[in-house]
């Protein structure tokens, strides 16, 4: 790189054919989500906030379910579980009735977990570094990044669905099968390091009002498949089981199939699933969350 920095130039994407940024074109990106930012930013209430327990649980929140459903959630969770020491003492089955209407429950079940390692390993504080987080259960890379950026002001790399949307659109055309290897060079020479907060938001932001504004955009990268609609009413199914014994605990598999409305053959299999992944106990042939 030349000292004043001028000449530097990033190379993404395979071969010559991915872009090459120079600093003068990294500017102009950033004035472009800058100037996105201003006009349609969102004022969301987890980025008022920069307690690294509260981001993780937006966060947490945020990897599936649409920021909508969030608001309204967010400040009923952190009601019931102000804190790490809140929610690792509370029982699964109070979690997840806060957590209904969310979906993907496994999430509710992972934050508890979180919550109980912080305690017993972290003395109550979460992480302060990267690997830390990482090291948490249910937290991957984006959401220690996100962690790392709103609670610490830290700047490392990571892409979620907004990022990506950007950078698909901004840098790689029509391409749908960009690896998230391949942005995450351009992430990187992108980021803002001095206020990686606000650069992250801006993005998002940008992310959001493309995805908004931009008809059958070709975005999605090599790391994001469609679900399959067998899987989405399987997926429906055990979500109804877990709330039928929440509801109603100590039944038998029978009654929940009943429930539930599934055969009795799969309530078996997805009510022995559950326990597998330590939502539910069984004994006696009777059920109750774990
Ligand atoms: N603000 C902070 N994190 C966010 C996220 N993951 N999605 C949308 N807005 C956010």
């Amino acid at each position: 790189m030349a000292e004043d920095g001028s000449r530097r130039r990033v190379r993404a994407g395979e071969g010559d054919a991915g872009p090459i940024l120079t600093s003068a074109e990294v500017e102009a990106f950033r004035e472009e989500v800058r100037d996105v930012y201003r006009e349609y930013g969102r004022d969301l209430p987890w980025r008022r906030t920069r307690d690294p327990y509260a981001v993780l649980v937006s966060e947490v929140m945020l990897q599936q379910t649409q920021v909508p459903r969030v608001e309204r959630k967010w400040p009923d969770f952190m009601s019931a579980f102000p804190d790490v020491r809140a929610l690792a003492a509370a029982p699964l089955s109070e979690v997840l009735k806060v957590w209904r209407g969310m979906g993907y429950d496994r999430r509710a079940v992972h934050l508890k977990r979180m919550a109980e390692t912080v305690v017993a390993e972290h003395g109550g504080e979460l992480p302060r570094t990267l690997e830390g987080l990482l090291a948490l259960p249910g937290v991957g890379p984006a959401t220690a990044g996100a962690v790392a950026a709103f609670a610490y002001g830290e700047p490392h790399p990571y892409v979620e669905t907004n990022i990506r949307a950007v950078y698909l659109h901004r840098f790689f055309g029509d391409r749908c099968d960009v690896p998230d290897r391949e942005l995450m060079s351009l992430v990187e020479a992108t980021l803002d390091r001095d206020d990686p907060r606000e650069w992250y938001y801006a993005l998002m932001d940008y992310g959001a009002h493309l995805k908004r504004t931009t008809p059958n955009p070709c975005r999605r990268s090599a790391h994001h498949a469609p679900q399959a609609p067998l899987a989405g009413s399987r997926r429906q199914a055990r979500a109804r089981l877990l709330r039928a014994v929440l509801d109603e605990p100590g039944g038998t598999t029978e009654r929940y199939a009943a429930l539930a409305g599934v055969a009795a053959g799969d309530a078996e299999e997805l009510l022995g699933r559950l326990r597998d992944e330590g939502f539910l106990a069984a004994e006696d042939g009777r059920w109750a969350v774990a």
